[in-house]
């Protein structure tokens, strides 16, 4: 069965053609483009996690994380993209998504890191390698219903030769409990040629919060009142209609803190409040900003690796000390979410952000993950070099002026909107 939208986009997109091929139940071997990539020769995540690393065919569906970055899906992606390939992939596969779910009524918003590139410049930000969005519970069992492994191809005047992405669902989207760590994520919709993709989370409501009513949760830990989402906001993000929560504002402080809000200097980026867009300080910064977001990307990995294997200890412990005492096993305990539970009792009506960080682990370098890196710094400092004299003059120069300003507006109203 084929089917067919014209789908209308704004002009940065012009998409010049969208079909939409449906591809349910499509098999691997299908829709892979990349065969030759499976280097790991290593066991990979546990066979439950649906969106995991391990790249054999054989080890049946699932959504793949590359061995070289978890950002990149391995089924598509045999290298990292350079910073400027990798901005311009990242733009398109926002665009194509929010165009996308706006024509077949899927109702999403933006959250997390993406929420903060829109709350600066509604684009995102330069250092990023993924994008976040939520949709509601419902809006995720329609998906799942109609569009699962369906096909979309976009032809843009960037891309004349127009490109596939691909929406898959996670079968243990049903499971709606948080103690179902493995498959945080409910969806991604995938960049078939890079390999990129956009992380979809559902929000779904709980009905036993210790908060009470109205409360949203999310596999990955993260907790929301419903009025600090609903009712969504219209805005922009990439130049294309998109939505963001209510209390955008309270939400990013209660991920990031204030100061995310409002410090022009990150990540090797300063923002230039003239141009509205965030350029990298230089060859030194931007390199040093790679090297930092890799290395808090292994923290996190290893914390969450780490938060597993405790789990599965008191687990075991709470099983023996049950069968000790000759009582029946229960369920296995749902772990608390620490800073959930701070949120709760300070916090009663705040937006109840819990963070948990949902990567898994980082497998050690390998000579393929070496070549890439040296390839993107390459790349990445050639790209420095042509802007480094231009901006690095202006940032200087702008840097006191606009620090002062924005203290100015932080003590009026602090919204860039
Ligand atoms: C989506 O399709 C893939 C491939 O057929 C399958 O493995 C997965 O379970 C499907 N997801 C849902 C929610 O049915
Ligand atoms: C509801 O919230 C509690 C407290 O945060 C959490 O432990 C539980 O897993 C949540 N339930 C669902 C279905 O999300
Ligand atoms: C609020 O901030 C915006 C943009 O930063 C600025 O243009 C506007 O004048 C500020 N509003 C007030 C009331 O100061």
């Amino acid at each position: 069965m084929r089917l067919s939208w014209l789908l209308s986009l704004p002009a940065v997109l012009t998409v010049a053609s969208a079909i939409a091929i449906e591809k349910r139940d499509a098999d691997f071997l299908s829709v892979r483009t990349k065969m030759h990539k499976d280097m790991s020769g290593r066991g990979g995540d546990p066979k439950d996690k649906y969106f995991r690393k391990s790249l054999s065919l054989s080890q049946g569906a699932g959504i793949y994380e590359s061995v070289f970055h978890p950002h990149y899906d391995g089924r598509f992606a045999d290298h990292q993209l350079g910073y400027r390939e990798r901005k311009q992939a990242l733009s398109n596969l926002i665009q194509t998504y929010l165009a996308t779910m706006a024509d077949i009524g899927v109702e999403t918003w933006l959250m997390h890191g993406t929420l903060l590139g829109w709350w600066w410049n509604r684009k995102i930000l330069p250092w990023d390698s993924d994008s976040d969005v939520q949709v509601s519970e419902s809006s995720m069992h329609y998906l799942a219903s109609y569009y699962n492994m369906t096909v979309f191809h976009y032809k843009t005047p960037r891309i004349p030769e127009g490109r596939d992405y691909m929406m898959e669902i996670n079968p243990h989207y049903t499971n709606r409990e948080q103690s179902d760590k493995m498959n945080v994520i409910d969806a991604r919709w995938v960049d078939t040629t890079s390999g990129l993709f956009i992380d979809i989370t559902t929000a779904r409501y709980n009905f036993t919060h210790p908060s009470g009513e109205g409360m949203l949760s999310c596999k990955d830990g993260h907790e929301y009142r419903d009025t600090y989402i609903y009712p969504l906001r219209e805005t922009f993000f990439e130049g294309t209609p998109a939505k963001i929560p209510f209390a955008y504002k309270e939400v990013l402080e209660a991920e990031y803190k204030q100061k995310a809000l409002t410090q022009t200097s990150f990540e090797g980026h300063h923002f230039d409040e003239d141009k509205l867009e965030w350029i990298p300080v230089n060859k030194k910064g931007i390199v040093e900003a790679k090297k930092k977001a890799d290395e808090s990307r292994k923290q996190e990995e290893q914390k969450q690796k780490e938060k597993l294997s405790q789990d599965k200890k008191v687990e075991e412990q709470k099983n023996q000390e049950q069968q000790a005492l000759g009582k029946p096993e229960t369920k296995a305990p749902v772990a608390q979410q620490p800073n959930a539970h701070q949120a709760d009792s300070s916090k009663p009506d705040g937006p109840q952000v819990a963070k948990q960080p949902t990567k898994s682990d980082q497998q050690p370098p390998s000579a393929q993950h070496d070549a890439d890196a040296q390839k993107v710094k390459e790349e990445e400092m050639r790209i420095a070099n042509l802007k480094a004299n231009e901006e690095e003059r202006k940032v200087k120069e702008s840097a006191a002026r606009e620090e002062e300003k924005r203290k100015e507006e932080g003590k009026t109203n602090g919204s860039k909107r």
